[in-house]
């Protein structure tokens, strides 16, 4: 099943739970804007080269629409639609006051230089600035797009709007940018992992930890989960994977990975094979890589009891059912990633007000919004009797339909 399929199910799922009427269900669903533009460019060698961008604006009930754009050859507007949909539970969940959004260009990004791409993101912000805005739509980086990008958008829309760092987040610290946005959804992570753990009378400290993918959020949750105490046995990512049950050190193998190293040559711990990571025995998994990657044919053989849904969408609905059979207890990626969204808003707010916050408050507010999430998703479990996945649907299309029914804006 893929993304838009398995979102839109679980959509349903939470709307029969929460007892939304039929008409309010379907205009949620509805996105609020699909933007379909050409981007023709000339390439460095004088030829001409034509993109698809891509932005779909899911919905503003709450504020304006929130999402990341990315550039992959795969862009799909199908996909987009999902993702769109996805980050209006997601800021709805961290109770943080946007929407959804998403968008995207087909293309690839490692095939074009950096004047190419310059030039690409340029011709896009021309093609969509008068659709996106501070209080309209505020794009993110996501696959493919990081912070030089974001400082693209912000000085081309600039040039139409005057001087707005508050449009894009996801900025270079010069430009405006957030301390912490870089470690915010692996720190998200570790307070979600904290979170859950305490319910169940554990904690990071005495528990052992395996993690699919060290890029942003795989390294810096193991970062973290390393400093708290916790064990982590087995990581991989896509250059191999790696076991050491006495807990591999997470530090040098940041070294390592800094220094260009590859997983599998890390002095320090021994190669298993990459199909045995997702399923080696541990108490928490936290799967930071792709989606998808929890299947119907290795969900039987996990034997992880948590699972920390770091990447987006990294359970198939199949798998998730094998796993609830077997008491698996999954935290699902609309609560468990949000820390990267959540300052990605504190971004927005010290650009509005003009201060910038340090560190510590960006981290002890962000801590704040994951814990408080974190007890409104458990009520919702309470009352509707449903696993962590419905109780964070139900949070978040609950929030979102009570704006839309007091902006009078149902069907
Ligand atoms: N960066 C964020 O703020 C953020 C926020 C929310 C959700 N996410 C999600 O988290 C996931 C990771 O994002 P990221 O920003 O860390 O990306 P990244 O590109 O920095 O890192 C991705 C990691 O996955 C590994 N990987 C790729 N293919 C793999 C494979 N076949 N097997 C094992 N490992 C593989 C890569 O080697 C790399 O270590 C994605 O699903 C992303 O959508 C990221």
């Amino acid at each position: 099943m893929n993304a838009l399929a398995a979102t839109s199910r679980n959509f349903r799922q939470a709307a029969r739970l929460l007892g939304l009427d039929s008409k309010l269900e379907k205009s949620l669903l509805i996105p609020f804007r699909e933007i379909k533009v050409e981007c023709t460019i000339p390439k460095d060698d004088g030829t001409l080269a034509s993109f698809v961008g891509f932005r779909v604006q899911h919905d503003n009930a709450r504020g304006p629409m929130k999402g990341g754009i990315r550039y992959h050859p795969e862009v799909d507007p199908d996909e987009v639609n999902a993702l769109a949909q996805l980050m209006t539970w997601k800021t709805a969940v961290a109770a943080v006051p946007y929407g959804g959004a998403k968008g995207g260009i087909g293309c690839s990004p490692d095939e074009l230089s950096r004047s190419e791409l310059e030039r690409l993101t340029r011709v896009f912000t021309q093609k969509i600035h008068d659709l996106i805005g501070t209080h309209t739509d505020i794009p993110a980086p996501d696959m493919g797009t990081n912070a030089q990008t974001m400082a693209w958008i912000f000085d081309e829309y600039s040039k139409f709007h005057g001087h707005s760092p508050a449009v894009v987040t996801g900025k270079p610290i010069d430009l405006g940018g957030s301390l912490g946005r870089d470690a915010a959804t692996g720190r998200g992570v570790m307070y979600a992992t904290e979170a859950l753990l305490a319910e169940y009378g554990k904690s990071i400290s005495g528990s052992t930890f395996v993690i699919q993918g060290f890029g942003n959020v795989g390294s810096w949750a193991a970062q973290l989960i390393h400093e708290k105490g916790g064990k982590v046995i087995a990581l991989g990512d896509v250059t191999g994977s790696i076991r050491n049950k006495a807990g591999v050190d997470i530090p040098a193998l940041m070294k390592h990975r800094n220094e260009g190293g590859h997983m599998k040559d890390f002095h320090g711990a021994e190669v298993i094979d990459s199909s045995e990571l997702l399923v080696h025995e541990c108490d928490v998994l936290i799967p930071c890589a792709l989606g998808g990657v929890l299947s119907r044919e290795n969900a039987p053989d996990v034997k992880a009891k948590f699972i920390i849904e770091a990447a987006n969408h990294p359970t198939d609905p199949e798998a998730d059912e094998i796993l609830t059979k077997k008491g698996v207890i999954v935290l699902p990626d609309i609560y468990a990633n949000s820390g990267g969204v959540i300052v990605s808003y504190f971004e927005w707010v010290q650009n509005i007000q003009g201060f910038m916050w340090d560190e510590e408050k960006v981290n002890m507010e962000l801590h704040k919004y994951m814990n408080s999430a974190f007890q409104h998703l458990k009520a919702m479990c309470k009352t509707h009797d449903c696993n962590l996945r419905m109780g964070a649907f139900t949070l978040g299309v609950n929030r979102v339909a009570r704006a839309t029914l007091l902006r009078g804006w149902e069907a």
